[in-house]
């Protein structure tokens, strides 16, 4: 979603401001927007679109001046057009703002303000802020400081906001609520931004901003006071990845390259959470006798985040006595799902921000239960509010359709469910120790997927094409469906739906024909559900479906039922789902790249959904 950057130095501040947004690009946006501190003038150029078209209009009206702040928006109120893109300014003309997140409240502060005189010329809920910044000054507001205090304390909702002042050169202002926002300190210089990423090519430590915090960053130093006044020391902390981790390393595109980085994630989460000796390691957060009187387990997500907690459920209830539930944290968060404060609360997040899923963490704290987050973003709100945190440690995740996350996430999962059955004795030490060498032959099932990439691509492309597909799991596998579906719709717009495979005849059986593809994961399992999900396969057969199966490396029988297999190597049934996805992200994105898509960027998404 929205995106922001800001700048105070020596260089000039255009370029330094586009090459920010180009780095946020795949948080998605509709249209760009920069401002410059220019000879006693803030200047903004603006434009609808990819930032490709911001950047023609600085070629014909460069702008001058080394500090700015910048924006990509993501639309929520007010289609994307120039008089919505950010900046906006006061009346004045004196006060530029860029800005993430939702003003709950800016109608009524609008209609107080309109009765004042001001005169709005956006449909956004953002231009309200200069327009309050410019209202405290007249109304004798200390200091620029005092006015942004003020004005803040009136919004309700959320924000990351970056302030520029015509009248006061040598500071950019920022704030944070609710909202994601980091300071990038530099040499001579320094940044704000919507996340590392942005500006990691430039800065050398990292100030995570606090909610209700806000800074006033100068080109040699950084101050910062809470919304009431008071002062906060600064805490730099060091950046944990490089910058190459933010590039694409030769790849076509990002999805590709974190496709490929997934063994060598894997392989990095098995030694970062399994000791020496052998025993799984979750760090210092919860203690074991905790999870010894444990009886329920809530796990609340969003999109693929979502399919990996449930994939998480299976397998814990599968290894552990304990119940476990899924929900979506948009549900949860308006349902009333009784839940005590004996209850573990484990919110998954890729990027830690996700507005659903945070507002279920307050939820959970508020009822007094324990939180768990599996995340993957240090500093991020959700580590910061969570008791205890198990990082997926996948460095930045750009391409908008997540895969390596999932993946990580998947794996946390099984280190989670394996260390709880330890402490509660639900299996024995030999028998966790046959499950943990079997884990580790995934990151070697997976590699060998991504090496077979040819032969996916070769049957991706012969169905991508038509308005549908479906997608069939049963078990641990249902989620990959679901998973599978989800990726598919989100990078080459074809309709995709996951079904539970055994729910087919409830519904989905009307849509078969010779020209629906049908993928069916259906890789050797030592229970029943292979032979289920073999009969289920037959009936699509017997009504002329296009099969397309995710099968076991050696399993020729399959081949006389199906269309086309896509080969994966046989690891236990537990953890299938984490090398039959990899297949399905492939089958994905050779679909997406034979429809023509922006694979990085697929229309309307956006990677970090920080508003409800
Ligand atoms: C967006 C992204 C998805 C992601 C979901 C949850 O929809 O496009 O890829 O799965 O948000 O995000 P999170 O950061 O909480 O994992």
């Amino acid at each position: 979603m929205c995106g922001v950057v800001g700048y105070i130095g020596s260089k000039s501040a255009a370029p330094v401001l586009i090459d920010g947004l180009r780095r946020l690009e795949y948080r998605g946006y509709d249209s760009a927007g920069i401002a410059v501190l220019s000879e006693g003038r803030i200047l903004s150029r603006k434009e609808t679109g990819r930032l490709a078209n911001l950047e023609k209009v600085l070629t014909d009206a460069p702008l001058q001046g080394t500090r700015g702040i910048g924006h990509t928006r993501w639309a929520t109120h007010g289609a994307p057009s120039q008089v919505n893109s950010h900046p906006h300014f006061s009346s004045d003309e004196a006060v530029a703002v860029v800005h993430n997140g939702i003003i709950e409240n800016y109608a009524e502060l609008r209609d107080e303000l309109t009765g004042k005189g001001h005169h709005f010329l956006s449909e956004t809920d953002t231009e309200v802020i200069p327009h309050l910044i410019e209202q405290e000054l007249k109304e004798g507001a200390a200091s620029p400081l005092a006015a942004v205090l003020h004005a803040l304390k009136r919004l309700r909702g959320a924000y990351a906001v970056g302030i520029l002042f015509r009248d006061e050169p040598d500071a950019v202002y920022c704030a944070r609520l609710g909202s994601p926002l980091i300071i990038g300190l530099g040499d001579g210089e320094n940044f704000i931004a919507s996340d590392v990423p942005a500006i990691i090519n430039r800065i050398s430590s990292v100030i995570y901003l606090n909610d209700g915090e806000i800074a006033r960053v100068r080109q040699d130093r950084v101050e910062i006071c809470t919304l009431e006044g008071a002062t906060v020391e600064p805490d730099p902390q060091a950046v944990s990845f490089h910058s190459e981790d933010a590039e694409c390393a030769g790849f076509e595109t990002f999805m590709l390259k974190e496709i490929h980085e997934q063994p060598r994630i894997l392989r990095a989460l098995l030694g970062q959470y399994i000791s020496a000796d052998g025993s799984i390691d979750i760090g210092p957060g919860l203690k074991p006798d905790y999870f010894r009187k444990l009886n329920r387990i809530m796990i609340v997500a969003c999109g693929t985040a979502y399919h990996a907690g449930m994939y998480g459920k299976l397998l814990m209830e599968n290894l552990t006595g304990i119940a476990v539930e899924t929900d979506l944290a948009s549900e949860f968060r308006y349902r009333d799902p009784k839940i005590d404060p004996g209850t573990l609360v484990i919110p998954v997040s890729q990027s830690g921000e996700t507005a659903d899923t945070l507002a279920s963490i307050r939820m959970a704290k508020d009822w007094g239960c324990r939180v768990l987050a599996i995340c993957n973003v240090e500093g991020s709100s959700m580590v910061r509010e969570s008791d205890a945190v198990l990082f997926t440690n996948c460095g930045p995740e750009i391409g908008v359709a997540s895969t390596k996350a999932y993946t990580a996430q998947q794996m946390i999962f099984a280190l989670l469910a394996l260390y709880i059955t330890g402490i509660r004795n639900d299996l024995t030490p030999e028998q966790i120790k046959g499950y943990l060498s079997e884990l580790h032959e995934v990151p070697d099932a997976v590699h060998y997927v991504i090496q077979n990439k040819e032969t996916i691509r070769k049957i991706a492309e012969k169905h991508h094409d038509g308005p549908s597909s479906l997608y069939m799991g049963r078990k641990f596998n249902y989620p990959t469906a679901l998973e599978g579906a989800l990726k598919n719709k989100e990078i080459s717009y074809q309709h995709a739906e996951g079904y539970a495979a055994g729910e087919m005849k409830h519904g989905p059986i009307a849509l078969i024909n010779e020209s629906l593809p049908v993928i069916c994961i259906c890789t050797k399992t030592s229970d029943e559900v292979y032979e289920k999900m073999l009969s289920n396969i037959k009936e699509v057969e017997a009504r002329n479906g296009r099969i397309i199966a995710v099968a076991t490396e050696g399993d020729i029988e399959i081949r006389k039922l199906t269309q086309d297999v896509l080969y994966v190597p046989e690891v236990r049934d537990e953890f299938t789902p984490i090398v039959n996805v990899v297949a399905l992200q492939l089958m994905a994105y050779y679909a997406a790249r034979a429809r023509g898509t922006d694979i990085d960027k697929p229309r309307n998404l956006a990677k970090s959904v920080t508003v409800e």
